[in-house]
């Protein structure tokens, strides 16, 4: 729903600095966010990914919404060696905000 999405869009400006979504996306420090939900894990093109997603790819893992709660919980936990520099979001409700608008984004 759009307040949801909204809410989202705002939790999403702790991953501006690395990461950009909509049409014109570029990668930049991350890969853009753009059809996430589905998407296979280090599969995005041109981008240099860590050992750990490159091996998330080879085993075929997909971002879901169970997958991306938790790897945004506590991301060097679930994957061990990502050189994704963030903390995580302590906040389960952001978590499903941003989810909202990550779905609702480049598609
Ligand atoms: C990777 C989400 C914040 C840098 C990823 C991936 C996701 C993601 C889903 C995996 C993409 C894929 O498999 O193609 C987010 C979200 C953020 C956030 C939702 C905010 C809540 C940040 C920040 C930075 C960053 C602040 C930079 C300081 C990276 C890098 C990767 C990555 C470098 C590649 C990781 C690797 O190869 O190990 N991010 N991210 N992210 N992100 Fe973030």
């Amino acid at each position: 729903d759009a307040a949801l999405i909204a809410a989202g869009e705002k939790v999403f400006k702790k991953c501006k600095a690395c990461h950009q979504v909509g049409a014109s996306a570029k990668n930049r420090t991350g890969p853009h966010l753009n059809d996430l939900i589905g998407r296979t894990m280090g599969a995005v093109e041109g981008f240099k990914y860590s050992k750990v997603f490159a091996a998330a790819q080879a085993d075929g893992r997909i971002w879901d919404e169970a997958s991306l709660a938790e790897f945004l919980a506590k991301p060097k936990s679930y994957l061990k060696g990502t050189k994704m520099s963030f903390a995580g979001l302590k906040n389960e409700g952001d978590v499903k905000a941003l989810t909202a608008y990550l779905k609702s984004v480049g598609e």
